[in-house]
C-alpha cells in the first residue's frame, strides 16, 4: 500500500468527470487500497479517485465509529439508484478542501449500486452520515464539489482562502 498525494482545491483536475472502470481488477483493488490509506492517515471519512489523480468512478468509505472495528468499503461505478424525499444538514468538510467546512442539504437516505473488489454488483443503503458520504463522494466523480452546493458568497470565501493558503505555501 502506498500514501497518495492529495489534490487540494481549486484545482481544475477536481472538476472532470471520471471514466467508468471496466472491471475490477487487481489495478483497482490495489488502488482502493491505496485510497484507504491516504484517507485514514488524513483521518478522513470518504475519498473519490480524482482527488488522488485518477480520473476513474471509483470511492472508499469507512464511516465506523473510533470504538468499532474499521469498515471500509470500495466502490466503482457507484451509482444512486434510489434517493429519500426526505433532506438532511451536514457540515461537511474535504481531504481536498482542508479545514474548510460548509452546511449542506442533501437526502437523508440513498441506495446505490455499485461494482465490489470482486467485479461483483453489490447494493448498499445509507442513511444519515453514510447517506451523505455516498453522495459527497460520488459528487467527485462528476466533478462536484461540496462547495458547489453550497451558496456563491460562501464558495467564493472557502476557495479564496485556500487559493491563498496555497500560495504562500500552507497547502
Ligand atoms: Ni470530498
Amino acid at each position: 500500500m502506498a500514501l497518495l498525494p492529495l489534490i487540494i482545491a481549486p484545482d481544475p483536475r477536481l472538476k472532470k468527470l471520471s471514466m467508468p472502470v471496466g472491471k475490477v481488477d487487481a489495478r483497482i483493488n490495489r488502488l482502493m487500497d491505496d485510497m484507504l490509506e491516504t484517507m485514514y492517515a488524513a483521518n478522513g471519512i470518504g475519498l473519490a479517485a480524482p482527488q488522488v489523480d485518477e480520473l476513474l468512478r471509483v470511492i472508499v468509505v469507512d464511516v465506523s465509529d473510533k470504538n468499532e472495528p474499521p469498515n471500509p468499503i470500495g466502490l466503482a461505478n457507484p451509482e444512486v439508484v434510489w434517493a429519500d424525499e426526505e433532506r438532511i444538514l451536514y457540515n461537511e468538510g474535504c481531504l481536498s478542501l482542508p479545514e474548510q467546512y460548509a452546511d449542506v442539504v442533501r437526502p437523508k437516505a440513498v441506495r446505490v449500486r455499485y461494482l465490489d473488489r470482486d467485479n461483483r454488483p453489490q447494493e448498499i443503503a445509507g442513511t444519515g452520515l453514510l447517506a451523505t458520504v455516498l453522495q459527497h463522494e460520488i459528487d467527485h466523480l462528476e466533478g462536484t464539489l461540496f462547495v458547489d452546493r453550497v451558496s456563491l458568497l460562501k464558495r467564493n470565501m472557502i476557495l479564496r482562502r485556500l487559493q491563498k493558503l496555497k500560495k504562500v505555501g500552507e497547502l
